[in-house]
């Protein structure tokens, strides 16, 4: 099997059976990752670049070490530093980065569809490192990776996402990918924060954190995006945290086995207290490992299209 396209740009374009191949590529890369030896093969000869136009700790970080770990060229743009800040324009760069052979381009941005703009004007791969309030598929893909791995599946899960659901592109890549898994998405958080018409899309949406959270197998908590608010959408992080604000008492209502997830960075006593970002259900810090598991995957599937097309 291969993946269809040459880019990785969201989940709402995989398939189940796409992303499901991902997840088991994943697998096997985490047994490499917690090796002795994290050194492969895999990647000789091959260059990826990270092209941030946006802040990244984990995302950018996991990428590099993925390429490294398996002995690709790995390079980082720093976007400040760059011609960028002398007017160059995405597709320019993109195109310069092409021409010095750069096999996969991973890309985080403001403006959603800036890797979709990217992807039709290089040869290299694109990988979606976020986009604006569109997708971050990476991210959605080792939150998946996360439960399957803890649970054996997502099919028939209840999976309940709460805070600010409207900015979040972690929320929309996570909606695709669940949703084709077979699990049932709800989600919570100020009602100012929570788009129109998900219910087209096969997400529940409740008034208040107590109903979603009530009987939900995995609890994903989300960052509030200061950044992406142009104005107060709730009256303030104190209030935020007293009504949508994850701590043990309201994670009582899920079930005794939930798992607690969040992507990261967190604020600490707004989206979720500490006691549970530090409790025996969160799933953060494994969170981060499996980041590195599925970026390793994800190049991997990517860089071998070219010597396998033909063969399926
Ligand atoms: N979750 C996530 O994308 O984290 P970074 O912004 O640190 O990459």
């Amino acid at each position: 099997m291969t993946l269809k396209s040459k880019d990785l740009l969201g989940l709402k374009d995989l398939t189940e059976e796409e992303i499901e191949y991902i997840l088991r590529t994943a697998k096997t890369m985490k047994l490499i990752l917690e090796s002795k030896n994290k050194k492969t093969p895999h990647l000789q000869g091959k260059s990826v670049i990270t092209l941030f136009y946006e802040n990244s700790t984990r995302t950018r970080l996991s990428f590099e070490l993925a390429a490294k770990y398996m002995s690709a060229s790995a390079a980082n743009i720093s976007v400040a530093a760059s011609s960028v800040a002398k007017g160059e324009t995405l597709i320019d760069t993109g195109k310069t980065i092409d021409m010095m052979g750069a096999d996969v381009i991973v890309i985080r941005h403001s403006m959603a569809g800036a890797p979709h703009l990217l992807a039709r004007n290089v040869k290299a791969s694109v990988i979606n490192a976020g986009d604006g309030m569109n997708e971050h598929p990476t991210q959605a893909l080792l939150d998946m990776f996360t439960v399957v791995e803890k649970k054996g599946t997502l099919k028939g899960l209840k999976v309940a996402i709460i805070g600010d659901i409207y900015h979040s592109r972690v929320v929309r890549s996570n909606i695709w990918g669940m949703t084709k898994l077979g699990a049932e998405v709800c989600v919570a958080g100020p009602s100012t924060l929570i788009p129109r018409e998900l219910d087209k899309v096969g997400v529940k949406v409740f008034n208040t954190v107590q109903e979603a959270l009530i009987d939900a197998d995995v609890v994903m908590g989300l960052r509030i995006q200061k950044e992406r608010q142009k104005k107060g959408l709730f009256p303030s992080l104190r209030e935020y945290y007293r009504f949508f604000g994850l701590d043990d008492k309201r994670l009582k209502l899920a079930k005794e086995d939930a798992l607690v997830l969040h992507p990261g960075p967190v604020n600490r006593g707004v989206e979720l207290s500490s006691a549970v970002i530090d409790g025996d259900k969160s799933l953060i810090n494994e969170q981060v490992t499996n980041g590195v598991a599925v970026r390793m995957a994800l190049l991997y599937l990517l860089t071998r299209r070219d010597s396998v097309e033909g063969i399926n």
